[in-house]
C-alpha cells in the first residue's frame, strides 16, 4: 500500500485553499460538504467560488497566506493555476507542519484526494495515489453502478439502532449475525424501497426474537424482475440489486446467457421458458412454483424479457403470491417495443411523422386478428407489433384489407439489442416475403409507419456479430434493407 487511507474529521475546522480557479473551487466545496470552514486565498475569484460566499463556512481572503494562516489550518490545499505560486506555498505549510496537496503535482502531496463514491454517510474513496486520476474515477463509476442511492439511507436506519443492539445482544457473534440478517433481508429492502415505518416494525420483530433466543422464521419474497429486450446494459440498476441476492431464478427463453450470469453465481437456476408454440410449464405452475418456494423462504427471482408487465403475464404471475401475502416486488424493464427502435435508429414518435404509438401482440385468436382495427389504423401513429412473426403473412395482409396502404413502411427488428440484432425495412405488402427470405427466427418485433424511414437517418448501432469484418453503415444497410417507399 502506498498511502495510508483515512477518513479526516473536519467538522467546523479550518482549510485553506490557495487560488481562485475551478480546481480551487473544487477543493473548497468538498471540504464544506464535509463540515470544514474555508479559507480562500486569491486576488480574484472565478464565478463558482462567488456562489460560495455566500456560505457563512467561507471566507475570501484576497492576499497571499502568512505563516500564521497556515498554522490555523487542519489542512491546506495549493490550488492556484501559477505553479510557483503553488511551490510556495506548500514549503510554507511543510514547515509549519500542515498537511497539503497540491493539484496537479503527486511528489508534493502530503495526501492525495480520492474519488469519492458519496452515499452519506456511507463514503467510499478510491485512491491511485496520485498516478491516474483517470482510472479513480472509472472505478468511482462502476461502484456507483453497484450501489443504489438510497444506501445513505440504509446507513442511517441502522446506525439509529447500533446502541440498542448493543445493549440487547451481548455476544458479538450474535449480533454480526443479526446485522448481517438485517442488512441483506427484508429490513434494508423495506428501507431501499422507501418504506421505513414498516423497516422499523420487522426490525423490532427481528431483535425481539434473537434476544427471546427464538429463530426467526425467514420469510421468504419475490422479485418480478424486467431483464430487458437482450443487451445486459440495458438492466436497470435495481434489477442488478435483486439478482445478486437471490436464492433461486426463474427464468425463460428470452433470458439471454449475457443476463443470466450476471444472477448470484450460488442461485438455483431452474428453466421455464415457453417457445412460441410449446408451453415448456404451464402459466399456472410456474405461479405455483413461486409460492411453494417463497413459502420454503427463499428469496425467488422471476426473471422475465423486456418488461414484466407488458405482454408478460407478469400480472397473473403474482396474483397467487398477492392472495397468500407474499411479499413480492415488481422491477420494470426495457420494453422490447422501445429497446429495438431505439437500437434500429427508429423513434416510437416523431413531431413531423406520429403523434402516438400503440402496442398490440400478433398473437391470433382462432387464428384471426382480432384488433380494433379503428383505433390501429389512424394516420401519425406508429404501431409496435410483438409476437407478430409466426402469422406475419397473415398480419400484414389483414393490415392492408383494412385500408392500410400496401406501400407503409414497416421494420421488423429481429434479436434486436443483441450482438446477433437484423433489422429487415420494407412495406407492408413486401416485408413478410423478406423475413422468410432471411430465415428470420426471432424474437421480432414489427415497427410500422413512416417513422422507419428515419432509420436512413438515424442507424447508429452496429451488432458485434457485423461489426468484425464491419462494412459501413450505409453498405451495411443495403445489405439487409431496401430504402423505404410508401
Ligand atoms: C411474450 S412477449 C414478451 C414481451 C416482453 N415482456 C417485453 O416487454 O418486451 C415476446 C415478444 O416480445 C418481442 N421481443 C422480445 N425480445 C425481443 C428482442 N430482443 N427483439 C425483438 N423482439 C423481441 C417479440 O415480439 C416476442 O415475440
Amino acid at each position: 500500500m502506498d498511502q495510508l487511507p483515512v477518513f479526516f474529521n473536519v467538522a467546523d475546522r479550518w482549510v485553506g485553499v490557495l487560488g481562485g480557479g475551478s480546481a480551487a473551487s473544487r477543493k473548497a466545496e468538498i471540504a464544506m460538504r464535509a463540515g470544514a470552514r474555508v479559507k480562500v486565498f486569491a486576488a480574484q475569484l472565478c464565478e463558482e467560488l462567488h456562489e460560495l460566499k455566500a456560505n457563512e463556512r467561507f471566507s475570501h481572503l484576497p492576499r497571499a497566506p502568512l505563516v500564521r494562516d497556515l498554522e490555523g489550518c487542519v489542512l491546506f490545499y495549493c490550488a492556484s493555476e501559477n505553479v510557483e505560486e503553488n511551490r510556495k506555498v506548500q514549503a510554507l505549510a511543510r514547515a509549519a507542519r500542515v498537511p497539503c496537496n497540491v493539484v496537479d503535482m503527486p511528489e508534493l502531496c502530503d495526501f492525495t484526494m480520492p474519488s469519492i463514491v458519496d452515499r452519506s454517510p456511507v463514503v467510499i474513496a478510491v485512491s491511485t495515489a496520485g498516478t491516474s486520476p483517470i482510472l479513480g474515477r472509472m472505478i468511482k463509476a462502476r461502484l456507483e453502478t453497484m450501489l443504489p442511492a438510497a444506501y445513505g439511507q440504509v446507513a442511517a436506519f441502522v446506525g439509529r439502532y447500533r446502541k440498542r443492539v448493543g445493549s440487547v445482544l451481548k455476544d458479538f457473534r450474535q449480533r454480526r449475525y443479526f446485522w448481517e440478517r438485517v442488512l441483506e433481508g427484508p429490513v434494508a429492502d423495506l428501507v431501499l424501497a422507501g418504506h421505513e415505518a414498516e423497516a422499523a416494525a420487522e426490525f423490532d420483530a427481528q431483535l425481539e426474537a434473537v434476544a427471546k433466543g427464538a429463530e426467526h422464521q425467514q420469510k421468504g419474497e419475490v422479485y418480478l424482475v424486467g431483464a430487458g429486450p437482450g443487451d445486459p446494459d440495458l438492466l436497470t440498476f435495481k434489477a442488478l440489486r435483486l439478482m445478486q441476492r437471490a436464492d433461486v431464478v426463474l427464468y425463460d427463453r428470452l433470458i439471454g446467457d449475457g443476463i443470466l450470469n450476471l444472477v448470484r453465481r450460488e442461485a438455483e437456476r431452474i428453466y421455464v421458458g415457453k417457445l412460441p408454440e410449446e408451453h415448456t410449464v404451464p402459466q399456472d405452475e410456474i405461479s405455483r412454483m413461486l409460492l411453494r418456494l417463497a413459502q420454503q423462504g427463499k428469496r425467488v427471482l422471476r426473471l422475465k424479457g423486456g418488461d414484466p408487465f407488458v405482454f408478460g403475464r407478469g400480472g397473473e404471475e403474482i396474483e397467487l403470491l398477492a392472495e397468500a401475502g407474499i411479499p413480492f416486488q415488481v422491477v420494470p424493464g426495457i420494453t422490447a417495443a422501445s429497446g429495438c427502435a431505439a437500437y434500429a435508429g427508429i423513434p416510437l414518435t416523431h413531431r413531423d411523422h406520429a403523434q402516438a404509438c400503440v402496442f398490440v401482440t400478433g398473437h391470433t385468436k382462432d387464428g384471426r386478428h382480432d384488433f380494433d382495427w379503428k383505433t390501429l389504423l389512424q394516420p401519425r401513429q406508429t404501431v409496435a407489433v410483438y409476437m407478430g412473426l409466426a402469422h406475419l403473412a397473415e398480419l400484414t395482409r389483414a393490415f392492408i384489407d383494412r385500408g392500410a396502404a400496401p406501400s407503409l413502411p414497416v421494420a421488423l427488428v429481429d434479436n434486436g439489442t443483441r450482438p446477433n440484432q437484423q433489422v429487415l425495412i420494407g412495406t407492408l405488402d413486401t416485408v413478410a416475403e423478406k423475413a422468410a427470405k432471411a430465415g428470420v427466427k426471432g424474437p421480432a418485433i414489427l415497427i410500422i409507419g413512416s417513422v422507419v424511414r428515419l432509420r436512413e437517418k438515424l442507424d447508429w448501432y452496429v451488432p458485434e456479430q457485423q461489426a468484425s469484418g464491419a462494412k459501413p453503415t450505409a453498405a451495411r444497410n443495403a445489405a439487409i434493407t431496401e430504402p423505404a417507399a410508401e
